[in-house]
């Protein structure tokens, strides 16, 4: 894993409660291993998760569920900083801004939200529409050189680098650096563990298509028994999982826990077959997952303990937030404001 020195690096997750093994494979854990040398900030994106209109009593649960799985799984909350997307005004003002540099052609390239409006286009949220817009806004408030997330992000973040863009030319300033994406490891795609063309998520209605980190040894091992694969032997050459989906996945997901290369898997098992290599993967889901399933628990029953996190991250965003949208403003030529 290559490390970020001296950059400020964000990331965010929608509180839409517990996490999968995709979040922990394709974001998580590179948030863990990246942060050495560089400011980091990361944030729990409530603002995202309305543009679903969940129920609104399981918000604030799913904020503290979400937190607790990445303390789990590593993030230190001292060394970063954690807070919630809505507890930072400045989030929704600059979002506002965005809507009216990003274009509607650029949104209506956005293949997540085709993926979620699915047929019924027209009666989605106008918010689920501007979404990759609060998301540019939530990267550029903080200035972010670096952005690590899932391969699922990446569309999105190009917007926000035109968007960047856009808005430093049409104010005739440098104010947002372009940020990087960084998609990395063998897992930045995740699947379903029942059909592996589609994304491991927590919107499956199967709970059978995804670990989750506070899954049980037990159901671990029978999420993995019954993971799909196909009537063939197990691959000899890694050309083969490109036509053999469910496998690439369940290879990817091996590769990425044990940091062994896709080739030495393919080796491994190849004489072997399904159901050693089935074995073996519950063995090492359940010793990288059995631990943060635990310290989760324990977390959860701490929740004032987990509001103070949260709430000294939004202090400490908010010295950062406060001055970039003084500038922005500054830029646009709005009338000054007084509290700034
Ligand atoms: P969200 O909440 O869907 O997912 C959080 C992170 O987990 C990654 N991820 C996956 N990676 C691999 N395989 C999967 N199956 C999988 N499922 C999820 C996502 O790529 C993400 O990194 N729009 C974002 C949240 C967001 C954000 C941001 C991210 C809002 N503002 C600013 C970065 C920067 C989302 O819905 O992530």
């Amino acid at each position: 894993m290559e490390k970020i020195k001296n950059k400020r690096i964000l990331s965010g997750i929608q509180p839409t409660g517990n996490l999968h093994l995709g979040n922990y494979l394709g974001a998580i854990k590179n948030w863990v291993n990246l942060n050495n040398d560089s400011e980091c900030l990361f944030c729990i994106v409530d603002l995202h998760a309305i543009t679903t209109w969940p129920k609104f009593d399981d918000l604030n649960i799913a904020s503290r569920e979400v937190l607790a799985g990445m303390i789990a799984s590593g993030v230190c909350p001292k060394k970063n900083t954690i807070f919630i997307q809505s507890h930072i005004p400045e989030h929704a003002e600059l979002a506002w801004i965005i809507n009216c540099v990003s274009r509607i052609g650029w949104l209506n390239r956005m293949t997540q939200f085709k993926d979620k409006a699915g047929k019924n286009q027209e009666k989605v949220s106008s918010g689920l529409m501007v979404y990759p817009n609060l998301m540019a806004a939530d990267i550029l408030l903080y200035k972010a050189t670096h952005v690590p997330t899932g391969e699922d992000q990446k569309q999105h973040l190009e917007l926000t680098r035109d968007i960047a863009h856009k808005f430093n030319t049409d104010v005739g300033s440098e104010i947002f650096p372009l940020p990087e994406p960084v998609i990395q490891g063998p897992a930045t795609r995740v699947m379903s563990l029942r059909n592996g063309t589609q994304k491991m998520s927590k919107s499956d209605i199967s709970d059978m298509t995804r670990i989750n980190l506070i899954d049980c040894n037990d159901t671990i091992s029978e999420k993995i028994k019954k993971a799909k694969t196909d009537s063939g032997d197990f691959p000899v050459d890694k050309m083969e999982l490109e036509e053999r989906p469910e496998i690439k996945n369940l290879i990817n997901i091996y590769a990425s826990i044990s940091g062994k290369n896709i080739e030495q898997v393919v080796e491994n098992f190849s004489s072997t077959g399904f159901a050693r290599f089935k074995a073996e993967l519950t063995e090492i889901l359940i010793n990288e997952i059995s631990p943060i399933r635990e310290v989760i628990r324990e977390l959860m029953t701490e929740s004032q303990e987990l509001d103070k996190i949260l709430d000294d991250g939004s202090k400490k965003a908010s010295l950062i937030a406060k001055p970039v949208i003084k500038e922005v403003f500054d830029a646009i030529g709005f009338n000054k404001r007084r509290d700034l």
